[in-house]
């Protein structure tokens, strides 16, 4: 049976981590009917259920069925991502004069927080209620020298659902030594509930991205969007120009690529747009954050199974990933994602939905 912990938040038991750790399931609804659950391994988003133009709820996050799920794939799907959003080069940077080595694991390169990040741990968490809605606040510590980076760090991410179907991700973190810190969320969305992806139109607040090279890692360039398959200024099918001949579509096999946002910092800035044309669902990101990794999921390949048995194929779902650009901290040219000690880090990122008639 379910334990209620109050009439808004609903908590059941999800299942244990592989180190026997119990994970939850917390699931709130706002007054619009509309509905979200998040587990504790991961802090991930599990399920969110949003109405389509004829008023249907229909999931549009891809998810699996039980824990067992999440721990079989490699996709990081609905996690939070930490320390380190994206790559850092060679898993290797510097730092007051001091050269640390992280855990690498994606060839020779450090991505989404090593071996161990925070999409795999287990974040306690409670539900809350804040000015926004209700939701669920999770905490997580991690100690100097995980995945070697350095300080110990403290790490809360909280959800609200307010009721103009907004899902408010509010982050904060205090580090006791200065650390790389570039977190994010990892949900892959697919509004129309099934399929690929290529439909969506997106529209995407930035005139410049960062290329990358082979390792999909960015070269340092901040290049204008204008006039390549990158330029979402104009809301655009993701799947217009997703195959075309572009040396940066090759690399990745699609979209996996670092929008610089036109606006960022205090006050929360729209940095993208989508729209589904048949079910008429949108979606709508604010960010405080300068960056937003836009993925079509390349890699997706049909080996995950995912809710109800289904197989998550080629570019089955998008993930809008708002963050510091990647690989920050080899890039002093790039907005810093140094924390020191004593300082607080604040971001937040809404995900907005809603209908286009
Ligand atoms: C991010 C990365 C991708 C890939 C996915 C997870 O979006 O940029 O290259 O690693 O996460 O599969």
């Amino acid at each position: 049976m379910p334990h209620t912990q109050d009439l808004l938040v609903t908590r059941t038991p999800f299942g244990s981590a592989p180190d026997g750790t119990a994970v939850e399931l917390f699931s709130f609804a706002n007054a619009r009917g509309t509905q979200c659950a998040v587990m504790s391994y991961g802090a991930a988003i599990v399920s969110l259920q949003v109405r389509d133009r004829s008023g249907s709820l229909g999931d549009v996050v891809l998810g699996c069925d039980s824990l067992a799920g999440y721990l079989a794939q490699p996709a990081y799907l609905g996690a939070v991502i930490g320390r380190y959003a994206n790559r850092i080069r060679h898993g290797r940077f510097s730092l007051d004069g001091r050269t640390y080595q992280l855990a690498t694991n994606a060839g020779s390169h450090a991505l989404h927080g090593g071996i161990r990040g925070f999409d795999k741990v287990v974040w306690r968490a409670e539900p809350y209620q804040s000015r926004w809605g209700v939701g669920l606040v999770c905490e997580h510590t991690s100690p100097d020298g995980e995945e070697s980076y350095p300080g110990g760090l403290r790490v809360t991410v909280a959800y609200a659902l307010t009721d103009s179907d907004e899902l408010v991700v509010d982050y904060s973190a205090e580090a006791s030594a200065p650390t790389p810190l570039n977190l994010t969320q990892h949900s892959y969305f697919n509004l129309a509930g099934g399929g690929d992806v290529l439909g969506h139109e997106v529209l995407i607040d930035a005139e410049a991205f960062t290329p990358i090279d082979a390792a999909l890692i960015p070269t340092g360039e901040i290049r204008p969007v204008d006039g390549t398959p990158f330029d979402f200024r104009k809301r655009t099918a993701l799947g217009a120009r997703i195959n075309s001949e572009d040396p940066q579509l090759a690399f990745a096999g699609g979209y996996d690529h670092n929008f610089v946002l036109r606006r960022s910092g205090p006050g929360d800035h729209r940095a993208a747009s989508v729209r589904e044309p048949v079910t008429g669902r949108t979606l709508d990101v604010f960010t405080t954050e300068p960056g937003m990794q836009l993925y079509t999921g390349n890699f997706l390949n049909g080996s995950i199974i995912g809710k109800g048995g289904q197989r998550y194929g080629h570019r089955a779902g998008f993930c809008l990933e708002t963050q510091h650009y990647p690989d920050s901290p080899n890039r002093p040219e790039f907005p810093s994602t140094i924390l020191q000690p004593g300082q607080e880090y604040r971001s937040r990122t809404i995900f907005r939905f809603g209908v286009a008639h």
